[in-house]
């Protein structure tokens, strides 16, 4: 029974890990409740979470329940590596990494120096990610502090909770998108002056890539986590074969890629690192003993012709990495993590690896939580966490309304249809602390 006053109701079939799947099969790691209640109080967290026979009573007058029927109800996903002034970049043409960011991300990314076009595309970018059931993600700003203004600003009017920072690049990189180790610094500082723990916000402190920062500024970056414990890091690491013959350029005295960072203090258990494809065995001790997370970017590695992310490799019992799934628009090419988780299972099946479908659910949603350090936040339906929701239709298209037709209860099936046929289509609902962010509009 809740003991604080109860501002809404959301009925369903709720579904819930309570830890990482074992491997297929493994229906002990999830609770699902075939109709079931969650109630959220006033401060947008949940309060009780049960079957509906049992907590029906508890709905006080003039809450009204929205009923989902038969539609599941789960943790909004999280996608834990995004970048915000790319939703114009998205779907272009025939480059890998290092043209990508010449020929398009470069130049679109010059833009966010005006904020009109940083408020514009921050409401966009808000309404793309609930729109796919997102609630929750870790994003990649532009160069300039007024383009994560923006975006915090936004966040904060609807009340979702974002990771974000602004990147740092002071080198290889058009004259009106670098900063120097000084205003990169200078610049993150206030942010997260303004931000880190402002409501839900936190902040992120992104240096672009090691190509794009000079010593002097990984090492302000360094600086930067060191003064503020508590902030996450991220960064991208050995995506592309190409980017990283130029890393062992710049930096001649560092062991490999991932010693560029480490020189710098940016490794350990707050620190995001995307894509991962290519490390030695050397790389993934150091990752793996740091506490590191590995983020696993599909649709950009195959968009972006990078390369296969080695998830059994990386999860070795004896040195594992944590991981983490993210979208990486636009290099990834889907605001989906369905789609996103879709693709993974396409990535590990080229590599005789696997991705069960209670293992993709998990990841997107508490896997992602504990990958964050945010469990205690998000990612579960458990009472205290935020009341973040994600409401998906097993009938949401015509091919998954007559594929389901085969599917007799076995709710492994269904996940797995529903990550292999889902998009943004599926999502009926998202709520953001208990409340209704985004509707599916019912097309006839
Ligand atoms: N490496 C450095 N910057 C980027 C970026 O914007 N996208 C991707 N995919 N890789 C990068
Ligand atoms: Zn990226």
């Amino acid at each position: 029974m809740p003991n604080q006053p109860i501002a809404a109701a959301i009925r369903g079939r709720l579904l819930s890990f309570l830890r990482a799947p074992a491997g297929p099969g493994d229906l002990d790691s999830v609770r699902c409740i075939d109709d079931g209640l969650l109630l959220v109080g006033a401060d947008g967290r949940i309060a009780a979470v049960g079957p509906w026979a049992e907590l029906r009573g508890c709905v006080p007058d003039g809450v009204t329940v929205d009923d989902h029927g038969g539609k599941l109800v789960l943790p909004g996903f999280i996608d834990t590596h995004i970048h915000f002034p790319q939703t114009q970049v998205i779907a272009s043409y025939g480059a890998q990494l290092l043209d990508w960011l010449d020929k398009y991300t470069f130049i679109e990314e010059q833009k966010f120096a005006d904020p009109a076009h940083a408020a514009a595309n921050a409401g966009f970018f808000l309404d793309e990610l609930l729109r796919n059931g997102t609630t929750t993600a870790v994003v990649y700003g532009s160069v300039h502090p007024q383009s994560v203004d923006a975006l915090f600003a936004e966040a904060e009017a609807r009340g979702a909770g974002l990771i974000a920072g602004k990147v740092m690049m002071d080198r290889h990189a058009p004259p009106a998108l670098t900063d120097t180790a000084e205003t990169g610094y200078r610049d993150s500082k206030d942010l997260i002056a303004r931000w880190h723990g402002r409501g839900r916000q936190r902040y992120a402190v992104t240096p672009r890539f090691a190509i794009t920062s000079t010593e002097a500024q990984l090492e302000a970056a360094g600086a930067l986590l060191r003064e503020h414990p508590g902030v996450h890091m991220q960064t991208h690491l050995s995506e592309n074969l190409d980017e990283i013959a130029e890393v062992r350029r710049l930096f001649p005295g560092a062991r490999d890629y991932t010693d560029v960072y480490d020189r710098f203090g940016l490794l350990g258990p707050t620190s995001l690192f995307g894509h991962c494809i290519h490390l030695s065995e050397a790389e993934l001790a150091r990752l793996s003993e740091s506490g590191s997370v590995a983020v696993f970017c599909p649709t950009s590695n195959l968009f972006i012709g990078s390369g296969l992310f080695d998830l059994a490799t990386l999860s070795k019992p004896q040195r594992p990495v944590r991981t983490a799934i993210a979208t990486d628009v636009g290099g990834g090419t889907s605001y989906s993590m369905l789609r996103t988780a879709a693709e993974a299972y396409k990535v590990l099946q080229l590599q005789g690896q696997n991705l069960p479908a209670l293992a993709a659910f998990h990841w997107m949603t508490r896997g992602n939580a504990e990958a964050l350090g945010m469990a205690d936040e998000i990612g579960s339906l458990e009472p205290g966490r935020w009341a973040d929701l994600v409401v998906l239709d097993p009938h949401a298209t015509p091919a998954m309304r007559h594929r389901m037709m085969t599917v007799a209860g076995d709710l492994e099936e269904e996940l797995f249809i529903q990550v292999t046929l889902g998009d943004d289509r599926s999502v009926a609902a998202t709520y953001l602390r208990g409340r209704n962010s985004h509707l599916r509009q019912q097309v006839a």
